[in-house]
């Protein structure tokens, strides 16, 4: 194997000397100072149909086209006529004619060490295709050679920053599935033959190098360095009707054990068919719950790409929260060129593709040899994880109808920032067990709706089920605390000082926490104290409406004597103890609003009140936004007749949402956070693929006709 790489990469060379040689530039020294512009130059190795897929968004971009190289003269040509600038066959003359800093090796497998190795030495920073080389010793020398050149090196692929595996390690960060033990991982290539144009670099180097990077780059991105190969084997099968078949062995097996702990089958093949049930399936097994990602190597998102089941429990998808646009290939190489041109020379996918090369070989050895193989310490170091998942997708400010979000992974990074507003996903859900005058058990919704992603849980002490959400956050499987936003709510018998505080540390112990994210008088006028509500919901209907809806002698609710202002300081008192790390109130006016903002010195960090748009509240809205109060929409579906309404039919049919879902993403765009609550799991789903959704202004603008100043429930 090792020799026979060793004379491909001799002949890849050859091969370029036939066609005009590829000399060594002399080292140009001051010439990669960062010097870079706005601008990037960069000049493309390889002109197939990789670079095609790189090519795409250039114009737009920040890097700019300066030169093509590729030793098939037409291909080259054809490229680098598109962007008017110069082809060539030969790389050396390429890197002496073209005033590039930056090379992108996308050539065939094999070659790739080659070129980026002759692209450092004449001192270019260098993004390649994966792998970075076919030996470790080959790959590390690489790594060896831009540092101590200060180069910059870059490997693809970039999958693990794209959505769908974004999501998938949210999942993994919020801690979801426990200790992870195994894992199954597929790579089916599949029969290049069948659809690659040109299929000989896939043949000779096997589906290991090159379907196998994308789990191995995704493995090692959340679980750092595999430590050794348990087991290995490889099968030369292959269809003999065929005419060209792979040279290196077409199927591989290995028992990969990652020194965080995780032990992964990997499975790459030429001969399982692409269209296989599994193509480049990752299934992860832990203690608490098992995750399954459709697909480690795409790029574009897709509504049902991430699973999560917890244990005991059927899989629930895991829809994206905010926009589906996928991730193009060059976007990593637009981001890498910026951190050049920042000062800095990146070597971090470079090093994880070193160590991806050291695991492929240490397989190739293991199935030779007999396992176990230790993976060689080269690249990633031990406790070394690049990511589990890129913080985005919290929105901390309002959105307009024309700012598209475009963030991946929704992620509660701070609870709570009165400076900067309080970070929120998208859309929360409504742990009411009140509905149409009827009390439902809302445990397995809640379950399904935390599965699926929602990171927002509306509580309040008037729904009786603090205790069953306690009891469901502590089942394993359940988001850790710091990855759910929880808000809570006194209701409004307790707004005098003691009760407030009593009621609050009631809830925080029924649903097992320190604090709330956030706690929110629930009605901003007072009723007169009739007892605790704790445990509500297994009092008797009699006695839960005596507690919670106190009455005179004739029958009207009896009030209490507590104005807004001074249950708002009694509320300060919830935060100076520690019981929440901020507080809001819910159903105020405007004028309640200003109230509490002139009241005490701590600002509501959200406001909550019913929202929709026969019901829009612009004003408050806008005053919330002024303020840099988040604005929590409750009962966004319900009201009567709103999904009837024919232009949210039509904007849906436009958008292949459901009328409800139209609601939900209007709320998104205005950076509204709506609650809605379900007890369907295809609505609790679909809700969210609405809170993914921006509208257009116009959209936006055909809703607001939809707004009834006359609308009472
Ligand atoms: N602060 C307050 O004073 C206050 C007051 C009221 C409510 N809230 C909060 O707001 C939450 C939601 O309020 P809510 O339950 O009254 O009303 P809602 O969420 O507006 O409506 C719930 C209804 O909408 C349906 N639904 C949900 N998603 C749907 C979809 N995609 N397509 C079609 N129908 C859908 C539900 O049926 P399915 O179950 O079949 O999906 C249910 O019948 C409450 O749980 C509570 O947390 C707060």
């Amino acid at each position: 194997m090792t020799d026979k790489r060793g004379l491909r990469e001799v002949s890849i060379r050859h091969c370029g000397s036939r066609t005009g040689d590829w000399r060594r530039t002399a080292c140009r020294g001051a010439y990669i100072s960062h010097t870079l512009g706005t601008t990037v130059n960069c000049l493309f190795v390889g002109a197939g149909a990789i670079a095609d897929e790189y090519v795409r968004g250039l114009s737009a971009g920040s890097l700019s086209l300066a030169g093509v190289c590729d030793l098939d003269k037409k291909r080259a040509t054809a490229l680098a006529d598109r962007y008017d600038c110069p082809g060539f066959t030969d790389l050396e003359a390429a890197l002496t004619s073209v005033d590039a800093d930056l090379v992108v090796n996308l050539t065939s497998h094999a070659a790739h060490a080659a070129v980026t190795r002759t692209a450092l030495t004449a001192d270019r920073h260098v993004y390649s295709q994966k792998p970075i080389a076919l030996e470790t010793q080959a790959a590390n020398e690489l790594l060896e050679t831009a540092r101590e050149k200060g180069l910059a090196l870059a490997c693809a692929p970039a999958t693990p920053r794209a959505p769908a595996q974004q999501r998938a390690g949210r999942l993994l960060a919020d801690g979801r599935l426990g200790p992870i033990q195994l894992g199954y991982a597929h790579a089916h290539v599949g029969r290049v033959t069948d659809w690659h144009d040109r299929p000989e670099s896939f043949l000779e180097t096997g589906p290991l190098y090159d379907g196998g990077v994308y789990p191995l780059a995704l493995l090692t991105a959340w679980f750092g360095p595999v430590k050794r190969v348990r087991v290995a084997d490889t099968l030369d099968i292959w269809p003999d009707r065929e005419d060209q078949s792979p040279t290196a062995p077409g199927h591989v097996e290995a028992m990969l054990e990652f020194t965080a702990g995780p032990i992964v089958r990997l499975t790459a093949s030429l001969y399982t068919p692409h269209r296989a049930r599994e193509f480049y399936g990752l299934e992860l097994h832990g203690d608490d719950g098992s995750l399954y990602l459709c697909d480690t190597g795409a790029m574009d998102d897709a509504a049902d790409a991430v699973s999560f089941g917890r244990v005991g429990r059927e899989y629930t998808i895991v829809p994206p929260q905010t926009s589906t646009d996928g991730r193009e290939y060059l976007t990593s190489v637009e981001q890498f060129a910026a951190r050049i041109e920042s000062g800095e020379a990146p070597r971090d996918s470079g090093r994880q593709g070193v160590h991806i090369v050291a695991i492929c070989n240490a397989i190739e050895k293991a199935a030779e040899y007999g396992g176990p193989v230790n993976v060689k310490p080269y690249g990633l170091s031990a406790g070394q994880v690049i990511t589990p998942a890129e913080p985005a997708a919290m929105e901390s400010t309002t959105t307009t109808a024309t700012a598209a979000t475009t963030t991946n992974s929704p992620t509660i990074s701070t609870p709570a920032n009165r400076d900067g507003g309080v970070t929120l996903p998208p859309v929360g859900f409504g742990c009411s067990r009140y509905r149409d005058g009827e009390y439902h058990d809302r445990v397995e919704s809640i379950t399904t709706a935390l599965d699926a992603g929602y990171r927002l849980l509306d509580s309040a002490e008037l729904y009786g089920n603090e205790h069953r959400i306690g009891e469901l956050l502590a089942t394993p499987g359940s988001p850790d605390r710091e990855s759910v936003f929880i808000i809570g709510k006194p209701w409004r018998t307790n707004h005098r000082q003691e009760n407030l505080v009593t009621a609050c540390t009631g809830s925080l112990k029924e649903i097992g926490i320190d604090a709330f994210d956030c706690y929110m008088l629930h009605w901003p006028d007072a009723w007169a104290h009739r007892g605790r509500l704790d445990r509500l919901a297994e009092k008797s209907v009699t006695r839960q409406e005596e507690l919670t809806f106190p009455e005179t002698d004739d029958g009207t609710i009896e009030t209490a004597e507590i104005p807004l202002t001074t249950a708002w300081e009694n509320m300060h008192h919830v935060v100076d103890r520690g019981l929440a790390h901020s507080i809001g109130a819910c159903n105020i006016s405007l004028a309640q609003l200003e109230t509490l903002l002139e009241t005490g010195d701590v600002d509501p960090a959200l406001v909550q009140v019913e929202r929709h748009p026969y019901q829009p509240r612009n004003q408050l809205v806008a005053a919330c936004d002024d303020q840099n109060i988040r604005v929590i929409a409750h009962s966004p579906l319900s009201a009567p007749g709103l999904l009837e309404e024919s232009v949210l039919r039509e904007i849906g049919h436009e958008r292949d949402l459901s009328p409800a879902e139209v609601v939900i993403s209007w709320n998104a765009t205005h950076g509204v956070v709506p609650i809605p609550s379900s007890t369907t799991e295809s609505h609790i789903l679909g809700n969210l693929r609405g809170a993914a959704t921006r509208l257009s202004p116009d959209e936006c603008a055909r809703i607001e006709t939809l707004k009834n100043p006359d609308f009472e429930r």
